[in-house]
């Protein structure tokens, strides 16, 4: 086997048997030894690769005394693309690592260096304002630098397609690229072409998983369990990404939930999860702790009829009045943005001793560092 000191008990490059390809090896102290693929047959490549891993691993154990990234945990993946993907275990621990940030979070000096040196990009081709910020603010609080694609007058327009758009950015090798389109699985074959680790931050109806752990933490928080909770998710459920994922993450989790929608806005695929259907507010939020309002995505519901605002919020809309069908200190949540009037009272969601809806906000960024946090440290040790 040939073998390369780099520094004495500390890192070393060798060669197995058959290889081409140097392979690192890496101690600090009181540490268990990583061996990772520098993915070079060129010692110069491997050399600098395992410098730049030692440097990496070592500043951030020395800059964060306070938060300590734990190398051993269930979720092994570079992506998060998809709740389908997410165990039961790996959902449990990012909620669990979020507890430090919601604590971080409350310091008056908001700011790390686990992530210093670390390119994030906010690739935003629909309208955001609340998770584009709150990824921005994860990010920027960990150390990184994110830089947000303003598609709108990107090159886009200029004809150049989304692969070029992606392949330009890939070039500048990026840690990660979160991103949000009207297009479902984009994210999926984005993270097939890129080398960075890759976020769905919502991709048309399909996925918005950072959304769904948010309001997992978020209940976590104010519940501390999901067993025997009864979460009613309620709207425009056929167009709704957030509705999706909160439905694989929620149940996964334990809780029971109920949908409650107009017929034609509760999807087929939906009547084959394990959640019960009503048509009716009243019937719908019977024993419910939590009642998850949606807004109607207008742009998603094309060449067809819009309801009448008034009498879909008789319907529909959460007010005090039907809250009171729920349980009797159930609260309210929404993913924002709110149509005051049309899903939800305008009171009643400024009302804090009934809704979450700004506890959502601010555990959206306590999530959203983990993730960044967790992908990031895999994408270290095994690579896209
Ligand atoms: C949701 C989204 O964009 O999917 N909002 C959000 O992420 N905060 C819900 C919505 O747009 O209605």
């Amino acid at each position: 086997m040939k073998k390369i000191l780099l520094i004495e008990n500390h890192l070393h490059l060798y060669k197995r048997e058959n290889s081409k390809i140097w392979q690192i090896k890496l101690k600090l102290p009181n540490k268990k030894a990583l061996r990772i693929s520098s993915k070079s047959s060129i010692l110069e490549d491997a050399k600098q690769i395992a410098i730049q891993k030692y440097d990496l691993i070592n500043l951030k154990i020395s800059n964060n005394k306070d938060i300590k990234i734990k190398k051993k945990h269930p979720i092994k993946t570079t992506h998060l693309i998809n709740s389908k993907k997410l165990s039961k275990k790996e959902i449990e621990y990012l909620i669990k690592e979020s507890y430090k940030y919601i604590k971080f979070n409350k310091q008056k000096i908001k700011k790390n260096k686990i992530l210093e040196g670390r390119t994030i990009f906010n690739l935003f081709f629909e309208d955001s304002t609340r998770t584009r910020t709150s990824f921005e603010v994860a990010a920027k609080r960990l150390g990184a630098d994110l830089i947000n694609v303003a598609l709108k007058d990107s090159s886009i327009n200029k004809g150049e397609t989304l692969l070029d758009t992606i392949t330009t950015i890939n070039s500048m090798d990026p840690d990660v690229l979160i991103v949000r389109h009207p297009e479902e699985g984009i994210s999926e074959k984005i993270s097939k072409l890129v080398k960075s680790c890759v976020i769905n931050a919502g991709d048309g109806s399909r996925e918005h998983p950072t959304q769904a752990l948010l309001d997992a933490l978020t209940i976590k928080k104010k519940f501390g369990s999901f067993k025997n909770l009864r979460i009613a998710i309620c709207g425009d459920i056929m167009h709704s990404r957030v509705a999706r994922s909160n439905i694989e993450i929620l149940s996964k989790l334990g809780s029971n939930i109920n949908i409650i929608g107009p017929k034609e806005w509760i999807p087929n695929d939906i009547k084959n999860l394990e959640v019960n259907i009503y048509n009716n507010m009243k019937e719908g939020l019977k024993g419910c702790d939590i009642v998850m309002m949606l807004r109607i995505q207008k742009e998603r519901i094309v060449e067809k009829i819009m309801p009448n605002e008034k009498k879909y919020f008789n319907q529909f809309g959460l007010d005090y009045k039907k809250l009171a069908y729920a349980k009797k200190n159930a609260f309210v949540m929404h993913p924002g943005p709110m149509n005051r009037g049309v899903e939800i009272e305008s009171k009643l969601a400024d009302d804090i001793t009934r809704s979450l809806i700004q506890e959502q906000v601010a555990m959206g960024v306590a999530i959203r560092m983990a993730c960044l946090e967790i992908l990031i440290s895999n994408k270290d040790i095994y690579g896209t």
